[in-house]
């Protein structure tokens, strides 16, 4: 099979296509024939080790030494299901599934194994049925992040809420669920992205890059962070510290990415209703990864950066 590998921590350029043998499922696995990946933050991260020097070690220790154990990177997928161990009740040939490999890493490749039950090493679900491969990775992603953070919030119909970094992965996303649960909602992100915000359906958009931007914050029920807490600017400063309740500011880094099975489900019901349209950026095809990782890396993208795979 083809498949990107990274042969050390570093730029970009460290990832190679490569072929290497398809895996072979074990019992409780299903092998799964991937049709698209994304490329995300924590990609870069991987891929470059470029985090705070404190965190190295065991990052290191988790992931590999001098390049990530599974040399296969990649974290998101989605796939069509081609093979399943005898113990796998909840899958069948032909199933066509979306999800997260978490450390287990492995979908910047044509098959990928993995186990039905949702662990720390990933997991997978039923994708929705009026998308494309690419664009239920940018669900997968950006839904599973944004419902989490999102939820810490116990919005109400009617309620102000803010979304800081509205043009994110999970910032496009967390806006439409929020819409959807029936707040009102102010998203913030730069001019060249007010369009696609608007198009999401906020009631009120700020630009963070305009000197006026911070006179126009409101009180608000519950803020999120959708970009992390190493990107800011002076209206996220001033939202956060305007909250009357700390703990209605929450970051998108509070905390790990959790791979739940049900909420990834809720993620793909919105899908399909219609009440959430994932948005992607660009895709490009596996052959381009160092590209796409090139571009992820100037940090402007509008939502997800999807890797084609293979085409059907
Ligand atoms: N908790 C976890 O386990 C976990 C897992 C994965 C990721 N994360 C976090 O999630 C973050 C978001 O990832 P993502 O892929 O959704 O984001 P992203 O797509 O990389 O964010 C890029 C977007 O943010 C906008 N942006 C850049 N700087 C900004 C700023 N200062 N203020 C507001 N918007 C800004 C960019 O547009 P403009 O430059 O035009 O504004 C661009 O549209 C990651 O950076 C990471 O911190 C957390």
């Amino acid at each position: 099979m083809k498949a990107a590998i990274c042969t050390r921590y570093g730029p970009p350029e460290v990832l190679k296509i490569v072929e290497r043998e398809a895996p072979t499922p074990k019992d409780d696995e299903v092998l799964i024939w991937v049709f698209a990946s994304s490329v995300t933050n924590s990609d870069l991260f991987i891929r470059g080790c470029d985090i705070p020097l404190r965190f190295q070690i065991p990052m290191r220790i988790m992931l590999g030494i001098t390049k990530p154990r599974n040399e296969i990177i990649g974290e998101v997928l989605a796939g069509e299901i081609v093979q399943v161990g005898p113990k796998i009740r909840k899958f069948k040939v032909g199933d066509r599934v979306f999800g997260l490999t978490g450390f287990s890493l492995g979908a910047y490749a044509e098959y990928k194994c993995m186990k039905e039950k949702a662990s720390k090493r990933g997991g997978i679900v039923m994708m929705p049925r009026n998308v494309s491969f690419e664009d239920a990775t940018s669900a997968a992603y950006g839904g599973l992040l944004a419902f989490q953070f999102l939820e810490k919030g116990d919005i109400l119909p009617g309620q102000n809420v803010l979304i800081y970094g509205a043009s994110s992965t999970s910032g496009t996303i967390a806006v439409q669920y929020a819409k959807h649960i029936g707040a009102i909602v102010t998203g913030v992100c730069s001019t060249d992205k007010i369009e696609l915000v608007r198009s999401l359906g906020v009631d009120k958009v700020i630009d963070y890059t305009r000197a006026d931007a911070v006179s126009k914050l409101e009180s608000y029920d519950f803020a999120l962070d959708a970009v992390g807490k190493a990107r800011s600017s002076a209206v996220k400063d001033a939202c956060r510290a305007g909250m009357k309740d700390k703990r209605k500011f929450a970051s998108i880094d509070d905390g790990a990415l959790v791979l739940d099975s049900d909420r990834l489900d809720r993620v793909r019901e919105l899908v399909e209703s219609g009440a959430i349209r994932p948005v992607t950026d660009r895709c490009f095809p596996l052959d381009r990864i160092v590209e796409a990782h090139r571009y992820v890396e100037e940090g402007r993208k509008k939502g997800n950066v999807a890797i084609t795979v293979q085409t059907e």
